[in-house]
Protein backbone atom coordinates (compact mmCIF):
# COMPACT_ATOMS: atom_id res chain seq x y z
CA UNK A 1 0.00 0.00 0.00
CA UNK A 2 1.20 3.82 -0.41
CA UNK A 3 2.44 5.26 2.14
CA UNK A 4 0.69 9.13 2.45
CA UNK A 5 3.56 9.93 5.02
CA UNK A 6 6.60 11.99 3.43
CA UNK A 7 9.60 9.59 3.36
CA UNK A 8 11.42 11.66 5.98
CA UNK A 9 12.47 8.72 7.91
CA UNK A 10 13.99 4.94 7.20
CA UNK A 11 12.01 2.42 9.15
CA UNK A 12 12.68 -0.40 10.49
CA UNK A 13 9.84 -3.77 9.95
CA UNK A 14 8.64 -3.62 13.00
CA UNK A 15 5.35 -1.49 15.21
CA UNK A 16 5.22 -1.91 18.72
CA UNK A 17 1.68 -1.83 20.15
CA UNK A 18 2.41 -1.75 23.61
CA UNK A 19 5.75 -1.26 26.40
CA UNK A 20 6.14 -1.87 29.83
CA UNK A 21 9.16 -1.05 31.56
CA UNK A 22 12.43 -1.93 29.25
CA UNK A 23 10.56 -3.80 27.27
CA UNK A 24 8.27 -3.42 24.20
CA UNK A 25 5.87 -6.02 22.33
CA UNK A 26 4.53 -6.00 18.85
CA UNK A 27 1.46 -6.81 17.53
CA UNK A 28 1.64 -10.48 18.13
CA UNK A 29 3.05 -10.32 21.45
CA UNK A 30 6.63 -10.50 20.80
CA UNK A 31 8.66 -8.95 23.24
CA UNK A 32 11.94 -6.57 22.18
CA UNK A 33 14.23 -5.34 24.83
CA UNK A 34 14.60 -1.58 24.22
CA UNK A 35 17.49 -0.49 24.65
CA UNK A 36 17.68 3.23 23.11
CA UNK A 37 14.58 4.57 24.88
CA UNK A 38 13.04 6.14 21.72
CA UNK A 39 15.92 7.99 21.20
CA UNK A 40 16.90 9.29 25.12
CA UNK A 41 13.43 10.14 25.57
CA UNK A 42 11.65 6.88 27.66
CA UNK A 43 14.30 7.21 30.51
CA UNK A 44 11.38 5.95 33.20
CA UNK A 45 10.54 3.15 30.45
CA UNK A 46 6.92 2.35 29.20
CA UNK A 47 3.84 3.02 30.36
CA UNK A 48 5.23 4.13 33.27
CA UNK A 49 2.42 4.21 36.21
CA UNK A 50 3.48 7.48 37.63
CA UNK A 51 3.53 9.11 34.27
CA UNK A 52 0.08 7.14 33.27
CA UNK A 53 -1.48 8.31 36.55
CA UNK A 54 -0.38 11.80 36.44
CA UNK A 55 -1.68 12.60 32.37
CA UNK A 56 -5.06 10.73 33.21
CA UNK A 57 -5.58 12.96 35.73
CA UNK A 58 -5.20 16.19 34.36
CA UNK A 59 -6.69 15.31 30.75
CA UNK A 60 -9.68 14.65 33.18
CA UNK A 61 -9.65 18.35 34.35
CA UNK A 62 -7.64 20.26 31.46
CA UNK A 63 -4.99 19.62 28.86
CA UNK A 64 -4.67 23.36 27.20
CA UNK A 65 -5.81 26.51 27.98
CA UNK A 66 -3.50 29.05 26.83
CA UNK A 67 0.08 30.88 27.53
CA UNK A 68 -2.49 34.29 27.23
CA UNK A 69 -3.57 32.87 30.97
CA UNK A 70 -1.73 31.77 34.12
CA UNK A 71 -0.65 27.75 34.24
CA UNK A 72 -0.18 26.31 37.73
CA UNK A 73 2.00 23.37 36.96
CA UNK A 74 4.07 25.16 34.63
CA UNK A 75 5.00 27.12 37.44
CA UNK A 76 5.79 24.76 39.26
CA UNK A 77 7.78 22.65 36.87
CA UNK A 78 10.11 25.78 36.44
CA UNK A 79 10.49 25.95 40.28
CA UNK A 80 11.34 22.52 40.14
CA UNK A 81 13.62 22.76 37.27
CA UNK A 82 15.15 26.25 38.51
CA UNK A 83 15.93 24.34 41.76
CA UNK A 84 17.48 21.42 40.44
CA UNK A 85 19.70 23.08 37.74
CA UNK A 86 20.50 26.52 39.60
CA UNK A 87 19.08 28.63 36.58
CA UNK A 88 16.78 31.08 37.24
CA UNK A 89 14.26 30.77 34.68
CA UNK A 90 12.42 28.69 31.71
CA UNK A 91 11.01 29.35 28.84
CA UNK A 92 8.84 26.32 27.37
CA UNK A 93 8.17 24.99 23.92
CA UNK A 94 7.53 21.40 22.50
CA UNK A 95 10.55 19.90 21.10
CA UNK A 96 14.56 19.93 21.30
CA UNK A 97 14.75 22.32 18.35
CA UNK A 98 12.51 24.86 19.44
CA UNK A 99 14.21 24.51 22.71
CA UNK A 100 17.71 25.22 20.89
CA UNK A 101 15.88 28.17 18.87
CA UNK A 102 15.55 29.67 22.07
CA UNK A 103 18.72 29.25 23.00
CA UNK A 104 19.93 30.94 19.56
CA UNK A 105 17.90 34.24 19.90
CA UNK A 106 19.32 34.43 23.14
CA UNK A 107 22.47 34.71 22.28
CA UNK A 108 21.74 37.23 19.16
CA UNK A 109 19.53 39.38 21.77
CA UNK A 110 22.15 39.12 24.08
CA UNK A 111 24.74 40.51 21.15
CA UNK A 112 22.62 43.18 20.30
CA UNK A 113 22.06 44.46 23.82
CA UNK A 114 25.85 44.50 23.50
CA UNK A 115 25.78 46.76 20.38
CA UNK A 116 27.46 43.92 18.21
CA UNK A 117 25.05 44.14 15.23
CA UNK A 118 25.89 40.51 12.92
CA UNK A 119 26.31 38.66 16.56
CA UNK A 120 27.78 34.95 15.99
CA UNK A 121 27.68 31.84 18.01
CA UNK A 122 30.31 29.11 18.64
CA UNK A 123 29.15 26.02 17.11
CA UNK A 124 31.12 22.18 16.68
CA UNK A 125 31.81 19.69 14.12
CA UNK A 126 29.94 17.05 14.58
CA UNK A 127 27.71 18.41 16.67
CA UNK A 128 23.45 17.90 16.48
CA UNK A 129 20.97 20.47 17.74
CA UNK A 130 18.18 20.20 15.73
CA UNK A 131 16.45 19.90 12.19
CA UNK A 132 14.66 23.59 11.80
CA UNK A 133 16.63 26.51 9.73
CA UNK A 134 18.47 27.77 13.00
CA UNK A 135 19.38 24.81 14.62
CA UNK A 136 20.52 22.31 11.14
CA UNK A 137 22.77 25.76 10.62
CA UNK A 138 24.23 25.37 13.88
CA UNK A 139 24.57 21.21 13.44
CA UNK A 140 27.99 20.26 12.43
CA UNK A 141 26.76 17.74 10.00
CA UNK A 142 26.47 18.03 5.98
CA UNK A 143 24.21 15.40 5.23
CA UNK A 144 21.42 17.31 7.90
CA UNK A 145 21.68 20.69 5.93
CA UNK A 146 22.30 19.18 2.39
CA UNK A 147 19.59 20.61 0.06
CA UNK A 148 18.26 23.40 2.80
CA UNK A 149 20.73 26.18 1.90
CA UNK A 150 20.71 29.13 1.84
CA UNK A 151 22.00 28.27 5.74
CA UNK A 152 21.16 30.67 8.73
CA UNK A 153 23.94 32.68 9.52
CA UNK A 154 25.96 33.78 12.54
CA UNK A 155 27.85 29.95 13.51
CA UNK A 156 31.39 29.96 13.53
CA UNK A 157 32.16 25.92 13.63
CA UNK A 158 35.72 24.21 15.36
CA UNK A 159 36.23 20.75 16.29
CA UNK A 160 34.67 19.30 19.29
CA UNK A 161 36.99 19.05 22.69
CA UNK A 162 39.46 21.37 21.15
CA UNK A 163 39.99 24.81 23.43
CA UNK A 164 42.93 26.20 21.52
CA UNK A 165 40.45 26.05 18.44
CA UNK A 166 37.90 28.26 20.26
CA UNK A 167 40.61 30.47 21.34
CA UNK A 168 41.47 30.85 17.57
CA UNK A 169 38.23 31.64 16.74
CA UNK A 170 37.66 34.29 19.52
CA UNK A 171 40.96 35.92 18.57
CA UNK A 172 39.74 36.23 14.87
CA UNK A 173 36.15 37.16 15.44
CA UNK A 174 34.93 40.13 17.79
CA UNK A 175 31.35 39.38 16.55
CA UNK A 176 31.34 36.08 19.02
CA UNK A 177 28.26 36.35 21.67
CA UNK A 178 27.54 32.72 22.59
CA UNK A 179 29.54 28.81 22.50
CA UNK A 180 26.43 26.01 21.93
CA UNK A 181 27.92 23.11 22.82
CA UNK A 182 26.60 19.38 23.88
CA UNK A 183 28.27 18.62 27.35
CA UNK A 184 28.49 14.67 25.43
CA UNK A 185 28.08 15.03 21.69
CA UNK A 186 25.31 12.02 21.16
CA UNK A 187 23.82 11.97 17.50
CA UNK A 188 28.24 12.41 16.61
CA UNK A 189 29.18 9.36 17.78
CA UNK A 190 28.74 9.38 21.74
CA UNK A 191 31.56 11.91 22.06
CA UNK A 192 32.91 12.42 25.43
CA UNK A 193 35.03 15.31 25.86
CA UNK A 194 38.30 15.78 28.14
CA UNK A 195 36.92 16.08 31.66
CA UNK A 196 37.82 20.07 32.43
CA UNK A 197 36.55 20.79 28.31
CA UNK A 198 33.46 21.92 30.06
CA UNK A 199 34.72 24.19 32.60
CA UNK A 200 37.42 25.68 30.23
CA UNK A 201 34.90 26.76 28.06
CA UNK A 202 33.05 27.94 31.26
CA UNK A 203 35.90 30.13 31.82
CA UNK A 204 36.79 31.28 27.89
CA UNK A 205 33.11 32.67 28.52
CA UNK A 206 33.72 34.30 31.94
CA UNK A 207 36.84 35.87 30.20
CA UNK A 208 35.43 37.00 26.42
CA UNK A 209 31.37 37.64 28.33
CA UNK A 210 30.14 35.35 26.21
CA UNK A 211 26.78 33.40 27.07
CA UNK A 212 27.90 29.35 27.86
CA UNK A 213 24.94 28.03 25.82
CA UNK A 214 25.07 23.84 26.83
CA UNK A 215 22.65 21.42 24.52
CA UNK A 216 21.49 18.88 27.34
CA UNK A 217 18.55 17.39 24.94
CA UNK A 218 20.19 13.99 25.05
CA UNK A 219 22.37 14.25 28.43
CA UNK A 220 19.77 15.70 30.33
CA UNK A 221 17.23 14.23 33.08
CA UNK A 222 19.19 11.72 34.59
CA UNK A 223 21.18 9.97 31.37
CA UNK A 224 24.47 10.54 32.40
CA UNK A 225 24.41 9.67 35.96
CA UNK A 226 23.40 13.34 37.20
CA UNK A 227 20.13 15.62 36.71
CA UNK A 228 22.11 17.36 34.12
CA UNK A 229 25.97 16.64 32.70
CA UNK A 230 27.09 19.32 33.77
CA UNK A 231 26.80 18.74 37.30
CA UNK A 232 29.32 16.42 36.49
CA UNK A 233 31.82 19.84 36.13
CA UNK A 234 30.51 21.59 39.14
CA UNK A 235 29.82 24.99 36.87
CA UNK A 236 26.64 26.15 35.41
CA UNK A 237 25.66 27.81 31.85
CA UNK A 238 24.20 30.64 31.40
CA UNK A 239 21.67 28.72 29.29
CA UNK A 240 20.73 25.15 29.18
CA UNK A 241 18.19 23.60 26.47
CA UNK A 242 16.03 20.09 27.69
CA UNK A 243 13.76 18.05 25.86
CA UNK A 244 13.63 13.89 25.15
CA UNK A 245 12.88 12.97 28.66
CA UNK A 246 11.78 15.97 30.37
CA UNK A 247 7.94 14.30 29.57
CA UNK A 248 9.00 10.50 28.90
CA UNK A 249 7.44 10.73 25.70
CA UNK A 250 4.44 13.18 26.19
CA UNK A 251 6.40 16.64 24.09
CA UNK A 252 8.08 18.88 26.12
CA UNK A 253 10.81 21.03 25.69
CA UNK A 254 12.72 23.69 27.84
CA UNK A 255 14.73 26.47 27.45
CA UNK A 256 16.43 27.63 30.85
CA UNK A 257 18.45 30.85 31.49
CA UNK A 258 20.46 32.50 34.00
CA UNK A 259 21.98 35.72 35.20
CA UNK A 260 22.47 37.89 32.11
CA UNK A 261 20.64 35.33 29.94
CA UNK A 262 17.63 35.30 31.86
CA UNK A 263 16.59 38.81 31.51
CA UNK A 264 16.97 39.07 27.87
CA UNK A 265 13.48 38.33 26.70
CA UNK A 266 10.36 40.49 27.36
CA UNK A 267 6.51 40.32 26.41
CA UNK A 268 6.28 39.62 22.97
CA UNK A 269 9.04 38.51 22.16
CA UNK A 270 9.02 34.86 22.09
CA UNK A 271 6.39 32.12 22.04
CA UNK A 272 4.55 29.10 21.60
CA UNK A 273 1.07 28.20 21.38
CA UNK A 274 1.36 24.47 22.99
CA UNK A 275 4.65 25.51 25.06
CA UNK A 276 4.28 24.20 28.75
CA UNK A 277 0.94 23.41 28.78
CA UNK A 278 -1.16 21.62 31.37
CA UNK A 279 -0.55 18.13 30.25
CA UNK A 280 3.32 18.21 29.23
CA UNK A 281 4.07 19.55 32.46
CA UNK A 282 2.16 17.34 34.24
CA UNK A 283 4.08 14.46 33.01
CA UNK A 284 7.72 16.41 33.86
CA UNK A 285 6.39 16.76 37.25
CA UNK A 286 5.79 13.18 37.56
CA UNK A 287 9.12 12.62 35.74
CA UNK A 288 11.27 14.46 38.23
CA UNK A 289 9.36 13.42 41.27
CA UNK A 290 9.51 10.30 40.22
CA UNK A 291 13.28 10.49 39.09
CA UNK A 292 14.07 11.82 42.93
CA UNK A 293 11.90 9.16 44.53
CA UNK A 294 13.18 5.73 43.09
CA UNK A 295 17.28 7.12 43.33
CA UNK A 296 17.13 6.67 39.98
CA UNK A 297 19.86 8.89 38.45
CA UNK A 298 22.60 7.53 41.38
CA UNK A 299 21.82 4.24 39.86
CA UNK A 300 22.33 4.91 36.24
CA UNK A 301 26.27 5.31 37.47
CA UNK A 302 25.99 1.98 38.34
CA UNK A 303 23.79 0.48 35.61
CA UNK A 304 26.13 2.20 33.14
CA UNK A 305 29.24 0.48 34.83
CA UNK A 306 27.64 -2.87 34.91
CA UNK A 307 26.99 -2.13 31.17
CA UNK A 308 30.22 -1.06 30.22
CA UNK A 309 32.33 -3.59 31.88
CA UNK A 310 29.83 -6.40 30.78
CA UNK A 311 30.49 -5.44 27.20
CA UNK A 312 34.49 -5.01 28.18
CA UNK A 313 34.84 -8.99 29.07
CA UNK A 314 32.57 -10.01 25.94
CA UNK A 315 34.35 -8.19 23.90
CA UNK A 316 38.31 -8.10 25.05
CA UNK A 317 39.25 -10.34 22.03
CA UNK A 318 37.08 -8.87 19.38
CA UNK A 319 40.07 -5.75 17.66
CA UNK A 320 37.32 -4.76 15.70
CA UNK A 321 36.20 -3.16 19.13
CA UNK A 322 37.83 0.28 18.93
CA UNK A 323 36.34 1.72 22.31
CA UNK A 324 33.75 1.54 24.76
CA UNK A 325 33.03 4.58 26.12
CA UNK A 326 30.46 5.75 28.23
CA UNK A 327 28.71 8.27 31.14
CA UNK A 328 26.49 6.80 33.01
CA UNK A 329 23.61 4.97 30.31
CA UNK A 330 24.84 7.23 27.23
CA UNK A 331 26.81 4.65 25.99
CA UNK A 332 28.89 3.92 22.89
CA UNK A 333 30.81 0.60 21.57
CA UNK A 334 33.12 2.13 18.20
CA UNK A 335 33.83 -0.31 15.86
CA UNK A 336 36.68 0.12 12.94
CA UNK A 337 34.30 -0.01 10.27
CA UNK A 338 30.74 0.90 9.21
CA UNK A 339 28.44 -0.90 11.55
CA UNK A 340 24.80 -0.03 10.59
CA UNK A 341 23.51 -3.39 10.01
CA UNK A 342 23.90 -4.38 13.20
CA UNK A 343 20.33 -2.75 13.97
CA UNK A 344 18.71 -4.78 12.14
CA UNK A 345 20.88 -7.64 13.26
CA UNK A 346 20.07 -6.67 16.86
CA UNK A 347 16.06 -6.86 15.91
CA UNK A 348 16.01 -9.66 14.46
CA UNK A 349 17.19 -10.50 18.30
CA UNK A 350 14.18 -8.74 19.90
CA UNK A 351 16.86 -6.04 20.92
CA UNK A 352 16.57 -2.40 20.17
CA UNK A 353 19.87 -0.18 19.95
CA UNK A 354 21.48 2.49 17.36
CA UNK A 355 24.39 3.55 15.00
CA UNK A 356 25.41 6.87 15.07
CA UNK A 357 28.16 8.41 13.14
CA UNK A 358 28.45 5.19 10.92
CA UNK A 359 30.90 2.95 13.64
CA UNK A 360 29.46 3.59 16.86
CA UNK A 361 26.60 1.45 18.26
CA UNK A 362 24.57 3.77 20.52
CA UNK A 363 23.12 2.37 23.28
CA UNK A 364 20.80 4.84 25.16
CA UNK A 365 18.68 2.47 27.86
CA UNK A 366 16.18 3.71 29.86
CA UNK A 367 17.27 4.24 33.83
CA UNK A 368 14.71 1.37 35.12
CA UNK A 369 16.62 -0.83 33.49
CA UNK A 370 17.06 -3.83 35.92
CA UNK A 371 20.15 -6.36 36.42
CA UNK A 372 18.54 -9.36 34.77
CA UNK A 373 17.94 -6.76 31.90
CA UNK A 374 20.99 -5.40 31.64
CA UNK A 375 22.44 -9.07 31.86
CA UNK A 376 20.59 -10.19 28.51
CA UNK A 377 21.72 -7.02 26.81
CA UNK A 378 24.84 -7.28 27.50
CA UNK A 379 25.03 -11.36 26.19
CA UNK A 380 22.89 -10.77 23.37
CA UNK A 381 24.77 -7.72 21.85
CA UNK A 382 27.85 -8.77 22.57
CA UNK A 383 27.52 -12.18 20.63
CA UNK A 384 25.27 -9.94 17.67
CA UNK A 385 29.18 -7.99 17.22
CA UNK A 386 31.50 -11.07 17.64
CA UNK A 387 29.69 -13.06 15.01
CA UNK A 388 29.46 -9.97 12.97
CA UNK A 389 33.03 -8.78 13.00
CA UNK A 390 33.96 -12.72 12.21
CA UNK A 391 32.02 -12.39 8.96
CA UNK A 392 32.77 -9.49 7.80
CA UNK A 393 36.23 -9.34 8.55
C1 LIG B 1 21.64 17.09 21.41
C2 LIG B 1 20.35 17.26 20.66
N1 LIG B 1 19.89 18.48 20.43
C3 LIG B 1 18.74 18.69 19.77
C4 LIG B 1 17.99 17.64 19.29
C5 LIG B 1 16.72 17.90 18.54
O1 LIG B 1 15.61 17.53 19.31
P1 LIG B 1 14.17 17.36 18.62
O2 LIG B 1 14.25 16.20 17.70
O3 LIG B 1 13.25 17.14 19.80
O4 LIG B 1 13.86 18.63 17.90
C6 LIG B 1 18.44 16.33 19.50
C7 LIG B 1 17.70 15.18 18.97
O5 LIG B 1 18.21 14.12 18.73
C8 LIG B 1 19.65 16.14 20.21
O6 LIG B 1 20.14 14.91 20.43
Amino acid sequence: MTSHIMPTYNRLPITFDRGEGAWLFDEKNNRYLDALSGIAVCNLGHAHPAIQHAICEQSKKLIHTSNLYGIPGQELLADKLTEKSGMDNVFFCNSGAEANEAAIKLARKYGHEKGIENPAIIVMEKSFHGRTLATLSATGNSKVQYGFTPLVEGFVRVPYNNIKAVEIALAQNKNIVAILVEPIQGEGGINIPAPLYINDLRKLCDQFDLLLMLDEIQTGIGRTGKFLAFQHNDIIPDVCTLAKALGNGVPIGACLARGKAAELLSSGSHGSTFGGNPLACSAALAVLATLDEQNLIKSATQKGELIRLGLGEHLKNNNHVVDIRNKGLMIGIELDSPCAELIKLALQQHLLINVTNETTIRLLPPLIIDDQQIELLVETLSGIINNYTEQTA
